[in-house]
């Protein structure tokens, strides 16, 4: 019941006007291994329990957002490479997000979506795997779209479309066309074309290739971020030195 251009992405949304997170919602549905059709998106104009990355809360003002999650079953994928459905989604949602903005939008890695030096939403992926192979994977979203007002305390200056455009974006439009830019990338992954995938995500990456500052346990350093693998792993020249980092093992710095 939706007019989305899509083939599965979006085409059976679920709209809910309140819900603790819809990634648990989704997760519920896929433990109890409920028949879903793969594409199906959870999506609440309301979150009381919005979950961020490393157990932090998502916040976001009742209406005025987009907190969703799709249910994808990428079988195809080796789990050692499930850092691929990250840079599926991030490279899609950065791109719906960008045809709308005209550009700006960047990933900062892992996964997070940045505008300047400022949060404008965060992607979580929670992989449910059966034994060693992918069950499916909750991509859930969070993007700041018609919120205004922030809290002042938030270390991670979060902005919002709304306050980039100056004016007020159509969830149901946003959500269309970021659910045919993931969808697109999504079959660019099934298909195998993994390195023009990676190229994609490192050609839009945060301080890909610049000098910046970082630290890693409570010492600073100047690195250069040069890949990221399959794997997740940031990859970084420090001193002419390559290193590997984990996630949140290293931390960004503003200059
Ligand atoms: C982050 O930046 O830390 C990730 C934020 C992810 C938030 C979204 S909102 C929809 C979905 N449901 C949740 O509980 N979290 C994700």
């Amino acid at each position: 019941n939706n007019t989305f251009p899509t083939l599965f992405v979006g085409q059976n949304l679920i709209r809910l006007p309140e819900v603790d997170s819809t990634n648990n919602f989704l997760k519920a549905i896929v433990s109890n291994s409920e028949p879903l059709a793969e594409g199906t998106v959870i999506m609440a104009d309301k979150q009381f329990a919005g979950r961020g990355q490393q157990e932090n809360t998502w916040y976001s003002e009742p209406g005025m957002n987009l907190t969703f999650s799709i249910y994808l079953s990428p079988l195809f994928l080796p789990i050692t490479s499930q850092f691929l459905l990250n840079m599926a989604v991030s490279v899609g949602v950065r791109d719906a997000i960008n045809d709308f903005l005209g550009g700006g939008l960047k990933v900062k890695w892992p996964n997070d979506l940045y505008y300047n030096d400022q949060k404008l939403g965060g992607i979580l992926i929670e992989n449910i795997l059966s034994g060693s192979k992918y069950k499916a994977g909750i991509v859930g979203i969070g993007i700041n779209v018609n919120q205004l007002n922030f809290d002042p305390m938030l270390l991670n200056r979060p902005i919002s479309m709304g306050k980039i455009l100056q004016r007020d974006v159509n969830l149901l439009e946003l959500l269309a066309k970021i659910c045919t830019h993931i969808e697109a990338q999504y079959l660019r992954l099934r298909s195998g074309n993994f390195n023009s995938l990676q190229n994609s995500y490192l050609s839009g990456l945060y301080r890909f290739k610049e000098k910046a500052s970082y630290r890693r346990l409570g010492e600073v350093f100047e690195g250069t971020i040069i890949d990221v693998t399959e794997q997740g792993l940031l990859v970084m020249l420090s001193n002419g030195i390559e290193k590997h980092y984990n996630f949140k093992e290293v931390e960004f710095l503003n200059n």
